[in-house]
C-alpha cells in the first residue's frame, strides 16, 4: 500500500480529503493531525476497521480507544446518560484536549472499549480532524499515530515513520499545537479522577469546579474505588535510544557527562546559567540541524520555556535517534501544573534506561 501524505496547501487538498473520507468508509485507518498528537482514525462502529486500527498500531487488545466526535449532540448515542458535569466541562474546555469518561451504550462495539463498560470521549480543536470527522459524518476512534511503545507523532513524518505503506492517507496539519496527549478524567466515579494528565492540568480542573480532583498518577486514589486505566500499565513513549532524566540542581556534571557519546541533551533556556559546570564541552545544537553528530561530542538543545516544553519532547525524542545520538537527557520540571502531563512522559519514556524517577 502505498501511503499519500496531504496538505492543505496541495492545489488538490479537497479530491484527496475527499478519498481519505472514502477510505475510512471502506474501514481503512487514516491518520490526521489534532490539536494534542496525531491520531490513527477508523470507523468507531465497525469492528473490522477497529481491529485494523489495533493491528497495525501494534496495540495490546486490553488497551481501549478514545472516540472522537465533531459535535456534541454526537455523544447521545455512545452513552447511557450524560452528566450534568460532563456537560459543564466541556462547556469549557471543549473543543480541546480534554478526553471524558462514560458509562458507555450498547452501541459501542467491545473492541472500542476493550470490552469495559465505560467508553472515552472527546472533541478535538483541530480544524482537520473536525473537517475528517464531519466529513464521514461518524465519530472516529483515534489512539495517538504511533506504533505502540514509540514516541506519540507531533508531526506528519513521526506518522511516515511508523506507518509507510501500512494506510493510504496521512494528512498534514503541521506540527501539533500540544504535543502531548489529551488529559483523561474519569467522571464515572464520586470524585473526578485524572487517569491520564494532558494539557488541561489538574489545577485548572479542580479550580473550574470548585472541588477536589483527584490524579490516578499521583497514588493518591484510594484502592477500593481505584478506576481502571488501562493504558498505564503499558511502557510508553520511548525513542530507541536510552532516555535519562537531567536533574541539573542535584546532578554532577561528571555523572552527567559519564553518558555513552554522542548524546543530545534537552533542556528549558531559563536553566542555562547552571550548565556553567561544564557548558564548555557542550555544543548548542541550532534547531534546523538534522545530523549526523559528530562522535564523542556532547550538543545540548533548549526549548523556550514549560509551555513549549510538551511540544519539543516527542519531536526532540524522533529527532535525536535521527541525528544518531547514543544517549538523551531530558531536564526534569516540576510535576506540577503543565509539568504534571510532562513528567508523566518523560518518567516512562526513561523507564527502560533504569533512571525513572
Ligand atoms: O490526545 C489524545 O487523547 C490522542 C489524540 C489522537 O486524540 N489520543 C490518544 O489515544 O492519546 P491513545 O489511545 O494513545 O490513549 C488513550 C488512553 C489510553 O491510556 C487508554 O487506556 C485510555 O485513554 N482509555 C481509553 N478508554 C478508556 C476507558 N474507557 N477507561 C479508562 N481509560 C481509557
Ligand atoms: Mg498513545
Amino acid at each position: 500500500m502505498q501511503t499519500k501524505v496531504i496538505r492543505p496547501a496541495d492545489p488538490d487538498f479537497e479530491t484527496q480529503l475527499a478519498a481519505a473520507a472514502e477510505a475510512l468508509l471502506q474501514e481503512e485507518v487514516v491518520a490526521f493531525p489534532t490539536e494534542t498528537v496525531y491520531g490513527l482514525g477508523a470507523l468507531y462502529d465497525k469492528p473490522a476497521a477497529i481491529r485494523k486500527v489495533y493491528r497495525v498500531k501494534g496495540r495490546p487488545a486490553d488497551n481501549p480507544l478514545i472516540v472522537h466526535l465533531s459535535d456534541i449532540a454526537q455523544v447521545k448515542p455512545l452513552v447511557t446518560e450524560i452528566p450534568e458535569l460532563a456537560l459543564a466541562l466541556w462547556r469549557q474546555f471543549a473543543p480541546g484536549p480534554l478526553t471524558l469518561i462514560f458509562k458507555r451504550s450498547a452501541r459501542v462495539p467491545d473492541t472500542v472499549t476493550a470490552g469495559l463498560d465505560t467508553v472515552a470521549i472527546r472533541l478535538p480543536a483541530h480544524p482537520l480532524a473536525i473537517r475528517l470527522i464531519d466529513a464521514v459524518g461518524v465519530p472516529l476512534v483515534a489512539p495517538s499515530a504511533n506504533r505502540s511503545g514509540r514516541p506519540s507523532p507531533t508531526r506528519a513524518w513521526h506518522v511516515l515513520e511508523d506507518f509507510d505503506g501500512k494506510i493510504p492517507y496521512i494528512l498534514d496539519g503541521g506540527p501539533c499545537e500540544h504535543g502531548l496527549e489529551s488529559t483523561v478524567l474519569d467522571i464515572t466515579g464520586e470524585t473526578p479522577t485524572i487517569l491520564r494528565p494532558g494539557a488541561v492540568t489538574r489545577e485548572q480542573l479542580s479550580a473550574f469546579l470548585g472541588r477536589e480532583v483527584l490524579s490516578f498518577q499521583g497514588g493518591e486514589v484510594p484502592a477500593a474505588t481505584a478506576p481502571r486505566a488501562p493504558g498505564m500499565k503499558y511502557r510508553h513513549y520511548a525513542p530507541r535510544i536510552p532516555v535519562y532524566v537531567l536533574r541539573l540542581d542535584t546532578d554532577a556534571p561528571e555523572r552527567i557527562l559519564s553518558r555513552p557519546a554522542p548524546r543530545v541533551y534537552l533542556i528549558a533556556q531559563k536553566d542555562l546559567p547552571r550548565l556553567a559546570a561544564f557548558e564548555s564541552r557542550l555544543l548548542p545544537l541550532p534547531e534546523e540541524f538534522d545530523g549526523p553528530l559528530t562522535a564523542d561530542a556532547a550538543y545540548y538543545r533548549t526549548y523556550l520555556d514549560e509551555a513549549n516544553a510538551g511540544q519539543a519532547l516527542f519531536d526532540f525524542f524522533r529527532k535525536a535517534e535521527v541525528m544518531g545520538a547514543a544517549s538523551l537527557l531530558v531536564e526534569a520540571l516540576k510535576a506540577e501544573g503543565y509539568g504534571e502531563a510532562f513528567m508523566n512522559r518523560l518518567r516512562k519514556a526513561s523507564l527502560a534506561t533504569g533512571e525513572g524517577l
